[in-house]
């Protein structure tokens, strides 16, 4: 299998970070922009809050090393030794995220540049070249020195290297870049007959002769080989892995302490978190509310499922989030209150160990000066910092959960590479969008109240009642034969339209669409039909046959007719049963929704795009054939729950006005921040949250 869960290849840190037993809180700590007696009051007030974890040094290189060569880290020593007096531990930066001036004017030609060309300039921040061996020595130099001044210091417990890698640029044209993708398409490919084999160059006369004519896919006439931009967004991702993982073992040459990097889940699209989450110590992520969105609160539940499934089900950190507005989005909507605790208590409920901001201080200067903080600049007389001390209290009342693990009966199929390869250009429909049908199936799953992993289609999908694939347009012989290896064992997998088109190389299955998933779903895809902007269908739903092949046995939804857009196939039965037809459009009374029953599974297949709504009356008896329910709680109240030997803790949030009621808790289930006692219902107040305990079932 290509991609299993976080396995850590360094020192085991399922303990959690040394000489820390308690969940974390804290920030972003960016000190240096402040006088130092700042930081005394810092310190006062990070325990005041109940901060027991600070990240400090990220944004830091000019400083540390003000000329090449040349390190000033007097003030980290301070500051590290100031931190550890007052019990608040640190997690240190490496940081080679943001190169000094000197570097970019000593090494011009390790500037990014973009697909079209631009040079990027140096006055903001962001990764100079990942390919430029300068850089790679520049930053493993200064990761170096820090690591033996810190490695063994007492404050620091985990290390933070770099920031958000493949933000805020990923891809590199530079000339640098060019010589190392050469260099990776040799190592991938072996020779360049393999290479014209896999990128298919015989269309359009690429056909190379020479590695020095192969380049990166800069912007070209008309648009560039699919598969060549693919193994660029490949060869990216490994660049900046390489990166990490140079810093990582230069930390480790130094310091026995866990090392990680600050991923940003379902919003980084360079990065294949899978690869990734092997190479940290612990996993750790950042996330931020879209603000447009007025349930923000189920994208924040994706990431937060995400992580920890990349986790491989471990605790993670959330290393950043915010205590309310950003500054970075259109219209930066501030958080109402007690959003900051819901928010922070979903990702609790969602595996996080750590709840962490950005950053402790609001920066009087510069380009975040508008950003919230722990501290805002309206200072402790503030509703911000009230509830900042309050989430504090929270935390230390539910220390307990620490280490309790989730459990999900559904996974959703999460494949970084098919998403870079279904983003390319000339697809069938621009309306077809990866992200929309992972979102729409997240958000059905979250209204049911079923908790959800996500996972690669090469892992292990035994643990799971139901697969979804929303989205799997580059699905790969292997994968294909594990799904279907999952429904003749049992499982329930529901696959959505342009799912299986394509191979690694982006090239067309050999015996068509949905090619290699036709004996898990008896039903091939003759044609593609694209619906034009706007025009919308019906589809309507017909009795299942029972789930022992004998007679037709009413099925939830039956009759039921729903509105889809966007897609239709013109689908060939192969065995499967059809549950749904459409209703206008232009494969009118032909299968919509077919079902197929292979060994002792089942596997469903939707040929057009429906809404949320529309997918409940699909996933009614999806859910029948995979023994699941929903939970029937209203809509807005969202309960998770973290298991540990003897124990379950149910994080309840109620994103609503009203007050809501979470039923059926059984005997023994006290409230863990009041500590009362809580018999068959717990109320939540209007806005607020509950944190229970009660006996493991
Ligand atoms: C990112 C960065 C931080 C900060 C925040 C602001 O997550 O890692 O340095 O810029 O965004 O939201």
């Amino acid at each position: 299998m290509r991609s299993a869960p976080h396995r850590p290849v360094g020192p085991d840190y399922t303990g959690w970070l040394p000489g820390v037993d308690d969940l974390c809180y804290g920030g972003d700590y960016n000190p240096e922009q402040w006088p130092e007696e700042v930081w005394e009051q810092d310190v006062t007030l990070m325990r005041e809050a109940g901060v027991n974890l600070v990240s400090v040094g990220i944004f830091s290189w000019a400083l540390l090393e003000p000329r090449e060569g040349e390190l000033d880290l007097g003030w980290l020593d301070r500051l590290l030794d100031l931190l550890h007096g007052h019990g608040i531990k640190v997690d240190l930066g490496t940081p080679t995220a943001s190169p000094p001036a000197w570097f970019f004017h000593t090494y011009p030609d390790a500037r990014v540049v973009t697909r079209d060309g631009t040079v990027l300039g140096f006055g903001s921040r962001g990764m100079a070249s990942p390919s430029h061996p300068a850089y790679r020595e520049a930053a493993v130099r200064i990761t170096t020195a820090l690591a033996e001044r810190y490695g063994d210091h007492p404050a620091v417990v985990l290390w933070h290297v770099h920031n958000e890698y493949g933000a805020p640029v990923s891809e590199d044209y530079s000339p640098a870049s060019a010589t190392a993708f050469r260099r990776w398409l040799r190592e991938r490919h072996g020779s360049l007959d393999a290479l014209n084999a896999a990128w298919g160059t015989r269309f359009w006369g690429q056909v190379y002769g020479e590695w020095e004519h192969v380049g990166v896919p800069a912007a070209a006439p008309s648009i560039v080989n699919p598969a060549q931009r693919l193994d660029f967004a490949r060869f990216t991702d490994d660049a900046l892995l390489a990166c990490f993982v140079a810093e990582r073992d230069a930390i480790r040459a130094h310091s026995d302490r866990p090392v990680t990097t600050n991923f940003m889940a379902a919003a980084c699209p360079a990065t294949d978190l899978w690869k990734w989450g092997r190479e940290v110590d612990i996993v750790s992520n950042d996330h931020y509310l879209t603000a447009a969105d007025p349930r923000n609160q189920v994208g924040l539940a994706l990431a937060a499922d995400l992580t920890r499934s990349v986790a491989g089900g471990k605790p993670w950190m959330l290393l950043e989030h915010s205590t309310s507005g950003v500054n970075w989005q259109e219209r930066n909507v501030a958080k109402r209150p007690g959003e900051m605790a819901r928010n922070a208590l979903s990702h609790l409920g969602r595996g996080a160990d750590a709840i962490m901001f950005f950053q402790w201080r609001a920066s009087r200067s510069g380009a975040e000066k508008f950003h919230s903080a722990m501290l805002p600049h309206a200072g402790t007389s503030s509703r911000v910092w009230r509830e900042v001390v309050e989430l504090g209290e929270t935390l230390r009342g539910v220390r307990e959960v620490r280490g309790a693990r989730v459990h999900a009966d559904v996974a959703i199929l999460w494949d970084q590479e098919s998403f870079w390869a279904q983003d390319l250009e000339w697809r069938p429909s621009v309306d077809a969008r990866h992200r929309e049908r992972v979102d729409a199936f997240y958000d059905r799953l979250w209204r049911d109240g079923l908790t959800t992993d996500f996972a690669h289609p090469e892992q292990d999908l035994s643990p799971y009642r139901l697969v979804v694939a929303p989205a799997s347009y580059l699905l790969t012989a292997d994968a294909a034969a594990n799904l279907t290896r999952y429904v003749e064992s049992g499982g329930t997998l529901l696959v959505s339209f342009f799912s299986a088109v394509v191979d690694e190389h982006d090239a067309v299955h050999p015996g068509g669409f949905l090619g290699p998933l036709r004996r898990a779903l008896g039903v091939a895809v003759e044609e593609f039909l694209p619906l034009r902007a706007g025009e919308t269908l019906g589809v309507r739903f017909e009795a299942a046959p029972g789930t022992d092949g004998a007679g037709r046995v009413d099925t939830p939804g039956t009759g039921a007719v729903v509105r889809g857009d966007v897609w239709a196939d013109d689908l060939a039965l192969e065995g499967a049963d059809v549950v749904g037809r459409f209703v206008g459009g232009p494969a009118d009374g032909a299968p919509a929704v077919t079902r197929h029953r292979l060994g002792a599974g089942t596997g469903w297949y939707v040929s057009t795009r429906l809404d949320v709504d529309a997918l409940a009356t699909l996933l009614a008896p999806v859910y029948d054939d995979a023994g699941l329910a929903p939970s029937g709680l209203a809509t807005d109240v969202e309960v998770v729950r973290r298991h540990a030997d003897d124990a379950q803790y149910v994080v309840a949030l109620n994103h609503s006005d009203a007050e809501q009621k979470v039923p059926d808790l059984p005997d023994g289930t006290v409230d863990l921040v009041s500590g009362d006692r809580v018999v068959g219902a717990a109320t939540i107040p209007p806005a607020g949250f509950r944190v229970l305990r009660s006996p493991a079932r």
